[in-house]
Formats: structure tokens, C-alpha cells, sequence
């Protein structure tokens, strides 16, 4: 097969038969094609697309590239997967609380990159917290406990690995057909039976439109459920910050709050529609209302707490052990009124000023650095109340200062809370 030729035929819009794709992953992860030919069709699926039978094969490929985890001897593996927000903390305590209930949780996550946060940044605040780890290790903590949360070992899903890094920067990371499959990829190459979706929409989110996260959610769900994987998605709203803390201790704080039942009402909302629709998805209770009573009953009893403090140690973390907070600077109301806008990507970029957060991968994150919101849109606010709190050791406090104050709109006149849960997007039936 001739590289060059399968370019130009999904320039010119054609679809590309199942050996044609494998034979372009298969030589992308094994350099025998180089990184110029996958960039241009990259770049060439970016403005033809690829159709769902292209995007279910691509994404395929991209599993057999690498290992595959196996649980053999278990049931209801399954995972939970964001596509990235501010102050999106669920799958920490989601994953616990999932396990209390009988399902084995392999969930592989990211560290965060630009303004929204990583799961693995939040944990390593953990004294001793080793994410990384060999992917025999990560099995046999999951073995023990039921859970685990780690980074993605080199071998699972390596063509996703090498394509994502290069779609990074040449501008091609915005296509749904290849943001599905990168996501499904890394998810299947899990080895798990079902997986539930949190697909963002907002100013936070990737997704800053509405339709463009229906439209992705609704790939995510066909792709996932036609490779094998009963897949669900929950799209939740991303324009103001989920929960009160942003950062990272400051938010394994909040996990523990959450977990040990004083959670924030946003955050718990979404951790128990996300972790019931898995649960009636893998088929251990029979209603999403029997799934909340369960999950909810793993907090009252502090199973779920325990469940969370046994995994932390299995992965070498104390979580006794003191998580440094920097000093607290109040950030006060400018004027009278209800918040009408509380822009969360600004936050982001607030806490990546304050060292809380990357501008490149290799970047050191200062995990004592964080927000504290103390306001929701729809909120009624007095000039000078405290909306916010900024916990800062360095110099940045003033910019962040200034960036957390623009992100926060203030009218005169009552607004709307806006809508947590937009709608669940499923398999349709037959
Ligand atoms: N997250 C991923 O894992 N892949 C993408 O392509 C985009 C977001």
C-alpha cells in the first residue's frame, strides 16, 4: 500500500477500507511511517472527517497497537471517563465508591495540561502518591483493592500516544472522529466492559458549545458501544467551576469532603448520576434511583472513605499525612448584584499562575496553590463580601487577583442557576 496514495484519498473524501487503516496505524507505531505523512492525514481526516465505520476501525487499530488489560476472574469492570473541567474532582471519590459496590475500577487518567486540571497532579499532592507505574503493578493494585488510579503505562494504546502528541502540534487535535478514537482507544486498551462519559460543554470545557459536545458525545457513544464497550454519556455543564476548590490538595480536601459525606451539592450530583448510570450499565442494580441509594449509602456507612484511604496506600500514599495549603488572600466583591458569569477558563488560567497548573508538559506544579469559590451564577452578592479565596505562596497573587476578578460577572438583575445535567446520551436500542 502506498502511503501518499491513502492521503489524497481521504483529501479527496473517500472512505478508507479496514486494512488500508490498520495498515497506517500498524506503520505509524512502528516509525516505518513517519510523523510528516500522519500529520498531513491528520490534517486531511480534519476537514473530510472519517465515517463511522472509518472511526470504529481507526479506533480499533489503535487498541491492538498495544496490551490490553485482562480481568480475567472479574466481573463489572468498568470506568468513568471526563473530557476535562475546572474543578472537576468526581473520579476520585467515584472510584472508591464504585468499588464499595462490587465493580473493579482500572482508571487510567491524565495529568492536566493548559487551563484544566489533572487527576494525577491532584493525587501526587498526596504524600508518597506514586501514579506511575508498570502496568503489572496497576493490575495487581486493582486486584487487591478493587480500584486504582494511575497514568497510562507506555504499552496501552502507543499509536494513540505518538498520534495525540502530534496532532498537539500541528493542529489537528480538533476533529471529532479523532478525538474519539483517542479517547475510546485509551479507554479499551483498559480491558473494561463499560464505560460512562462526562462530556463538558462551556467556558471551562474543550467543548465550549453545546452542539459540538452533543455532536462529540453522541461519536463517543456509537464508536464505544461498536468496539465492544457498553458506553453512556452524561453531558454536564462546564461554565462555572464544579464543587468550591480548584487546584490540587485543595481539592483531594474536597475529595475527602465529599467521600466522607460534606461534600458540595454540585459535585455529589454529578459523581452519583455518573456512578449510577455505570452501575445499571454493568447490570448490578436495576434502576439509576437504586444505584444512587447504593452509592450514597458507601458514604453514609464511611465505606467509601475507607475504600479511598486503602487505595491511597496501596499506591504509597498517607493521606494523614499533612497536605501543604499556601496562605489565604480573600478576594472581595467589586459591586451589589447576582453573579451572572463566572468564567472558568480564566480560573484555570488563574491557577496556573499561581503555580497550581502547566503551560508544558515539563513544567513542576506547586500542589499547595488553589482557589477557594465561595459564589455560583445566580448567586446574590454584596460589594465587598468575599467571593473567593486564593491560597498563594508566590509572587503571582496580584495577577491572579486580577484574573480571578474578571472571570466573575456581577448585573442587576436575577439570573438563572444554570442547568448541572443537560442530558444523557445512550446506545439506542436494537
Ligand atoms: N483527549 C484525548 O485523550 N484525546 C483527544 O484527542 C482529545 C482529548
Amino acid at each position: 500500500m502506498n502511503v501518499a496514495e491513502l492521503i489524497l484519498k481521504k483529501r479527496h473524501g473517500k472512505e478508507l477500507a479496514q486494512a488500508e487503516i490498520e495498515f497506517l496505524i500498524h506503520g505509524y507505531s512502528h516509525g516505518t511511517i513517519p510523523d510528516y505523512q500522519m500529520a498531513a492525514f491528520a490534517m486531511a481526516v480534519c476537514f473530510q472527517g472519517m465515517s463511522l465505520k472509518e472511526t470504529v476501525h481507526f479506533t480499533q487499530s489503535m487498541v491492538d497497537s498495544g496490551e490490553v488489560m485482562n480481568w480475567a476472574g472479574k466481573s463489572s469492570v468498568g470506568d468513568k471517563h471526563s473530557t476535562g473541567g475546572i474543578g472537576d474532582k468526581v473520579s476520585i471519590p467515584l472510584a472508591p465508591m464504585l468499588a464499595c459496590c462490587g465493580m473493579t475500577i482500572p482508571m487510567i487518567s491524565g495529568r492536566g495540561l493548559g487551563t484544566t486540571g489533572g487527576t494525577l497532579d491532584k493525587l501526587d499532592s498526596i504524600p508518597g502518591y506514586r501514579s506511575e507505574m508498570s502496568c503489572d503493578e496497576f493490575q495487581s493494585i486493582v486486584h487487591w483493592n478493587g480500584c486504582g488510579i494511575a497514568g497510562a503505562s507506555s504499552n496501552l494504546a502507543p499509536a494513540d500516544k505518538k498520534l495525540y502528541a502530534l496532532r498537539d502540534v500541528t493542529g489537528t487535535v480538533s476533529s471529532i472522529p479523532l478525538i474519539t478514537s483517542s479517547i475510546l482507544s485509551k479507554k479499551a486498551a483498559e480491558g473494561i466492559d463499560a464505560l460512562v462519559l462526562d462530556v463538558k460543554w462551556g467556558t471551562g470545557a474543550f467543548m465550549k458549545s453545546l452542539s459540538d459536545a452533543k455532536q462529540l458525545a453522541e461519536s463517543l457513544v456509537t464508536v464505544g458501544n461498536r468496539i465492544g464497550l457498553k458506553t453512556t454519556a452524561i453531558i454536564s455543564d462546564m461554565n462555572q467551576p464544579l464543587g468550591r476548590m480548584i487546584g490540587n490538595a485543595v481539592e483531594i480536601n474536597e475529595s475527602v469532603d465529599i467521600l466522607q459525606g460534606n461534600g458540595p451539592d454540585d459535585i455529589l450530583e454529578l459523581t452519583l448520576v455518573l456512578g449510577s448510570q455505570l452501575l445499571l450499565d454493568v447490570g448490578l442494580v436495576s434502576s439509576l434511583q437504586d444505584g444512587r441509594n447504593q452509592l450514597q449509602s458507601k458514604i453514609d456507612t464511611g465505606e467509601a472513605y475507607q475504600k479511598f484511604a486503602e487505595m491511597v496506600a496501596s499506591h504509597g500514599g498517607d493521606l494523614d499525612a499533612k497536605r501543604e495549603i499556601g496562605p489565604s488572600h480573600a478576594v472581595l466583591a467589586a459591586e451589589s448584584g447576582y453573579v451572572s458569569r463566572l468564567n472558568a477558563e480564566r480560573l484555570g488560567m488563574a491557577i496556573i499562575e499561581m503555580g497550581g497548573g502547566r503551560r508544558k508538559i515539563t513544567d513542576s506544579i506547586d500542589y499547595s496553590s488553589g482557589i477557594e469559590f465561595l459564589v455560583k451564577i445566580g448567586d446574590r452578592v454584596e460589594i465587598g463580601q468575599p467571593i473567593a479565596n486564593l491560597f498563594c505562596n508566590g509572587q503571582q497573587i496580584e495577577l491572579a487577583r486580577e484574573l480571578v476578578g474578571a472571570s466573575i460577572g456581577i448585573g442587576s438583575h436575577r439570573v438563572e442557576q444554570v442547568k448541572l445535567i443537560v442530558e444523557t446520551v445512550a446506545r439506542s436500542p436494537g
